[in-house]
């Protein structure tokens, strides 16, 4: 992957659609809470060794949903529109083989007789910070060079028509995941705009299960309550 990625050439929204910021925020947020915890995990403690590895595993299932989502719906969209996709399409590809050696360095770290068992993290933490490099280089690509390119092959009722194709794709459990990881990663405008479509779109027991769900255990007081203010529900 091409790691000179441009800080001086990051393109305005100019009011369009923001189809990966959301997304994306959140699966940096957790990419980098997760690389810090593999970072600090006591790997003389099996507990806490399980516990890492099982946000580990939650997280490249996310990571794998969020590409397959890109590549069915994204990507085929703007192939139809005679965009070439080739290059993001290489980065998913890239992104699949990380994600199965990555179970590999897991599974490695499961199994490690005691002795082996600190060498076998610090090789796991150090594949994961080098996969959440290229992951953050190459988000940074779809936001400052696809993103444009829907702009200008797709209206933004269209781009909210392919963001509302791939969450009702998935089963209300992936939806929540989804959510639980991006709403604390989104500022606050950012998430009443998100709630407040879906408090008018869906039925109130989805959101309402969202709410309680997934978004109160994921905020903090403060935060809970700002956004209950700015959708007009009971905090
Ligand atoms: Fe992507």
């Amino acid at each position: 992957m091409n790691h000179h990625v441009s800080l001086t050439d990051i393109p305005d929204l100019n009011g369009r659609y923001d189809l990966y910021g959301g997304v994306h925020k959140g699966l940096r947020r957790a990419g980098c809470d997760l690389l810090c915890r593999l970072g600090a995990v006591d790997h003389d403690k099996t507990e806490e060794i399980d516990a890492v590895i099982a946000r580990l595993r939650a997280y490249l299932d996310l990571a794998a949903s969020h590409v397959m989502h890109e590549d069915e719906n994204i990507h085929k969209a703007l192939r139809e529109r005679g965009v070439p996709t080739s290059a993001i399409d290489h980065q998913h590809d890239d992104h699949r083989r990380d994600f199965a050696d990555l179970e590999a360095l897991a599974v490695r770290v499961e199994t490690a007789a005691p002795h082996l068992r600190k060498a076998a993290c610090r090789t796991l933490y150090l594949a994961f910070a080098a996969y959440i490099a290229d992951d953050l280089a190459h988000m940074h690509e779809e936001e400052t060079a696809t993103a444009p390119a829907l702009w200008r092959a797709f209206t933004d009722e269209e781009l909210m028509g392919v963001e509302m194709r791939i969450v009702s794709s998935m089963a209300p459990e992936e939806n929540m995941a989804f959510m639980r990881t991006m709403i604390p990663a989104m500022n606050p405008a950012e998430r009443a705009a998100l709630l407040g479509a879906m408090k008018n779109g869906a039925p109130p027991e989805v959101f309402n299960a969202v709410i309680e769900f997934a978004v109160r255990p994921s905020l903090s007081d403060t935060a809970f309550d700002d956004l209950a203010e700015r959708l007009q529900i009971a905090a």
